[in-house]
This record gives C-alpha cells, structure tokens and sequence, in this order.
C-alpha cells in the first residue's frame, strides 16, 4: 500500500516542481462538475428534490457561497461587450482594471495597460508583462525593454514617438507563456486599444503577438520582416512582425535581423 504523502512531502515536490505562488486562500477542486443550475421557484415548500445537501443532513453544513469564475466562453463575451463600450484609452484602461474575468489578473499585482504615446505614428505590440513590468505597470521596462529602447534609438526613435501594450495585460505567473483561453478572453482589449490608438504602424514583437494579432501560424523567423493587415473597427492597420527584444537576449546572433525590420519600419514611416 503507498504511504500517504505528508503535507512537507507534497511541498517539497511542489516547489521542486517549480511552484513559486499560491493563487488562493482555499483549495478549490477544478475537476469536480460545475453544481447544476438552480430550480426555479415553485412556491412556498420547494419538492424534496430541491432540497439542500444541508437540509438533508443538518450535521453537514452548507458550502459557503464563492461567485463562480466566469466561463471562459462568457469571459470572452463580456471582454468584447466591455471593450466595444469603451469610447476612449483612458475608459478603456478603467474598464480593464475593473474586468475579472481572466485569471491572470488574480495572480498579477496590477494591470500593465501602456507606455509611450498613445498619438505616436507605431504602436508595438508584445505578449505579456514580466516581473519587472508588473511591479511598475509599464510595458516593457526590464532587460527586453532596455534592449527595445535600443533597436528604437537605432532608428532615431523613442518612447515619445511609440505607443507600447501587449496582447495580455496581466503577468502570467512564473512568466509562463498565457493560454489560448487567457489570450482569447483578452484579445478583444487589445483590439480596442489598437482601435482608439489608431496608428499608422503596428510593430509586433515575437511569435504570440504577432500570430494572435494576424491570425497567421508560421514561427517568428518565418513571419518577421514580412507585412500583414490587422483589421480593427473600419481600419485595416499595416503590421511588421519582428523578433522580440528578449529572444534577441537570448540569441544576439540574430539582432541583425530585427535592425532590418527596423530600417523597413523607418523607411515605411517616411514613405508615408
Ligand atoms: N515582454 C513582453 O512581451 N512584454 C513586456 O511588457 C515585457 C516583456
């Protein structure tokens, strides 16, 4: 017979198993089915098949009520409601800080909304804030960040001339990369964002931003340097992939290539 593990046991495989965050006070089972909807009321002696497990077994008292997380396919409908309702950046943002229907959000300390200037001619566009810009709720502040301001300078840009969010506003826990789920449900923000902000350019960063934003499935050494329409609202906004600046971290070998899609983000600015 297997011994029963002891709660130091099953930590120590938790944190060996790279666990770094409790997400809540009390466990919840997520396998267990969602309880069945309730039964309308029938007048004042409900039928016995209504009853309560409680009131069956007065010795067993009730669960405690807890508001059920949304369904995902809910969530998404209620980001696309509340992002359409939005008629400016600034009622956007309150929207999203208010919006607690995507998981990440419990786990991050804050929404990272944008930086740079939303009238800017390029809004760049990455997959999800990190530690770095969790704690500041600036897009793009740590060492990926610090290596964006430097492509940007290379071009004789900055961040007064940029307007910077990403596809997901909330850091996934450990820097983990968001579901499809926690994608879809915050798509329809980024979609607005792009709206309101309107730019000329769209600078995808990596593969998650730019095949959530173009729809397009090749790997980002594929994609990069090549244009695409990503259609928001009326407009149809002309999109240059690139590598992101922290793969680049990883792989300095290959910033020639983001310098090139650089040059031709800066000679399309020019045409224009
Ligand atoms: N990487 C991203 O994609 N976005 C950030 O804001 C920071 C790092």
């Amino acid at each position: 017979m297997t011994e029963p593990q002891s709660p130091r046991r099953i930590l120590e495989f938790l944190v060996a198993a790279g666990v770094d965050i409790i997400v809540g006070d009390e466990p919840v089972n997520r396998l267990q089915p969602p309880p069945p909807p309730a039964m309308p009321e029938r007048g004042p002696e409900a039928p016995a098949a209504t009853r309560t497990a409680a009131a069956a077994n007065p010795a067993q008292p009730a669960a405690p009520a807890r508001p059920a997380p949304a369904a995902p396919d809910d969530a998404i409908m209620q980001a696309r409601l509340q992002a359409r309702s939005a008629g400016s950046l600034e009622e956007l943002a309150t929207i999203m800080a208010a919006f607690d229907g995507c998981a990440l959000k419990a786990t991050a300390s804050r929404l990272v909304f944008a930086d740079g200037n939303p009238q800017g001619r390029v809004m760049i566009i990455g997959e999800a804030p990190g530690r770095e810009e969790d704690e500041t709720g600036r897009p793009f502040v740590g060492r990926a960040g610090q290596l964006l301001d430097k492509m940007l300078k290379a071009v004789g840009l900055d961040r007064s001339h940029v307007y910077i969010a990403n596809v997901v506003p909330w850091r996934p826990p450990g820097n983990r990369t968001p579901t499809p789920q926690e994608v879809a449900i915050c798509l329809p923000f980024i979609h607005r964002q792009i709206e309101l902000a309107a730019p000329d350019i769209l600078l995808t960063m990596g593969a998650p931003a730019t095949q959530n934003l173009t729809g397009r499935k090749d790997g980002i050494l594929r994609l990069r340097g090549q244009w695409f329409e990503v259609e928001v609202g009326q407009n149809r906004i002309p999109t240059l992939a690139t590598l992101h600046p922290a793969y680049l971290l990883r792989q300095p070998g290959q910033k020639a290539l983001a310098w090139r899609d650089l040059r031709a983000l800066k000679a399309r600015l020019a045409a224009e």
